[in-house]
């Protein structure tokens, strides 16, 4: 015959079996909201392992409303007839919120919150997985004190990094950007951490090297600073978009546009297009070789066209004028820089070419015009389209003068060093005589 105290103690194990083995998640609650117990499937579902859970303040796994809906909930205030479930987050080890959808038991002495992934939710996870790679636009979170950053699959494929090789935490992320624009990342970043989390989403557009290509390509990232639990860390929340194509093609109406304008300035001038084109090339090689940072040496190739662009305020009289100028007319024809100026100032992305126009006719020396300003005065992009623009007109033919060769254009153009140009440009210039008489040749005009 079996005693009571037989009985109690089969029912006791028959009850722990019941908690520690159920396929749902179970968590028991002391009325004060520490955790005095967790099944496996709890373990499971949250990362946690049992020895490292029990003893901890439920509220470390909450948002506070979901906290207080548990610990405010009395005994016996949850009727037996109805069945009540409500979802709400949980945050696993890294810091994930978890959606589940739960139920709870309460007695006297404890709670227990019983869950399970939310239903849908796996589902919903697959429908937005889809969705980000059709608008390769992935999400990303980061909890400022773990050091670790949550990222989409669509994430890791936009920085062309392996999910399984790489949990990334901010060392990895800032490592795949580019160089150049790292230090722009991280002040946003740490702006957004030291603000008083203001909801306020910052954009970004930077370049960053693709895992697997190495390639540059374009993003654009827009997040979010959030408190997240009562846990009391900071995160931010964001997207994250692969927009180098979008990019390329505005880049490509924008260059159009540029060319466009230049050529206006040709057809007034009787310039043809192969002298723009080289003076471009020619800019955008001295750039490289000068080792000048970020967009310069692309922004020169665009904007060195168009140093002449004023010329459309100039009259076919004296633009065109089979003779010799007088003397007033070349002081209107001078002002064909501050003309040029005045189109492209002031206007968004311009400055190099607005800088370009009025400052191509100075002179290192200080007798060129209109400002008549000096050597390093004179804005860098101005000293090396003077040199470009020389070096090329003197080398082709025009109605008025026969092609100089090579070694008259580079006699005259060092002839000129420290009083109409910039010595170490005429320095590099003639280092690299090669780089520009094969650039010269493979760009010449068909007439
Ligand atoms: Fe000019
Ligand atoms: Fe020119």
């Amino acid at each position: 015959m079996i005693s009571i105290s037989q009985t109690e103690s089969t029912e006791r194990t028959l009850m722990d079996n019941f908690f520690m083995h159920n396929p749902l998640g179970c968590i028991s609650i002391s009325n004060e909201g520490v955790i005095t117990d967790i099944n496996m499937a709890a373990s499971e579902i949250l990362g946690y392992r049992r020895s490292e859970i029990i003893g901890q303040p439920l509220k470390h796994f909450l948002r506070d409303s979901d906290l207080r809906m548990i610990l405010d909930s009395l005994p016996g205030f949850l009727p037996a007839e109805k069945h009540f479930r409500w979802d709400l987050n949980l945050y696993d080890r890294f810091c994930d919120a978890v959606s589940v959808s739960c139920s709870m038991v309460t007695g006297e002495e404890y709670k227990i919150l019983i869950f399970d992934h939310n239903s849908g939710y796996i589902e919903r996870i697959n429908e937005l997985e889809r969705d980000q790679i059709l608008a390769h636009l992935g999400t990303w979170d980061f909890s400022c004190d773990r050091n670790r950053m949550y990222w989409s699959n669509e994430t890791f494929r936009i920085f062309g990094i392996d999910p399984a090789v790489t949990n990334p935490g901010y060392e990895d992320f800032i490592e795949c950007i580019h160089p150049e624009d790292r230090e722009l990342v991280e002040e946003t970043l740490n702006r957004s951490f030291n603000t008083d989390l203001i909801m306020t989403p910052c954009e970004l557009r930077y370049r960053i090297i693709h895992g697997i290509t190495k390639k540059e390509r374009w993003v654009y990232q827009k997040f979010i600073p959030n408190t997240g639990s009562s846990r009391g860390f900071h995160e931010l929340k964001g997207i994250i978009q692969d927009i180098t194509e979008e990019r390329a093609q505005e880049e490509h109406i924008r260059l159009d546009i540029y060319k466009a304008i230049a050529s206006t300035a040709e057809h007034r001038d009787n310039e043809t297009g192969e002298h723009m084109k080289r003076i471009g090339e020619f800019c955008h090689f001295i750039s490289k070789k000068l080792q000048k940072p970020g967009a310069f040496a692309d922004d020169i190739r665009i904007f060195a066209p168009l140093h002449d662009i004023g010329k459309v305020g100039i009259s076919d009289e004296i633009l065109r004028a089979p003779r010799a100028l007088t003397e007033a007319e070349i002081e209107i024809m001078k002002t064909h820089t501050s003309i040029g100026y005045d189109i492209l100032n002031n206007r968004s992305k311009l400055e190099m070419a607005a800088e370009i126009a009025k400052n191509h006719h100075e002179k290192f020396d200080g007798t060129g015009y209109p400002s008549g300003i000096t050597g390093t005065a004179i804005p860098l992009a101005a000293r090396i389209c003077a040199v470009a623009d020389v070096y090329d007109s003197l080398r082709s033919k025009r109605c008025y003068k026969e092609a100089y060769s090579e070694e008259q254009t580079l006699a005259i153009i060092e002839e000129s060093s420290g009083k109409h140009f910039d010595p170490q440009l005429v320095r590099l210039l003639i280092d690299n005589r090669k780089s520009f008489d094969s650039i010269f040749k493979s760009l010449t005009d068909a007439a």
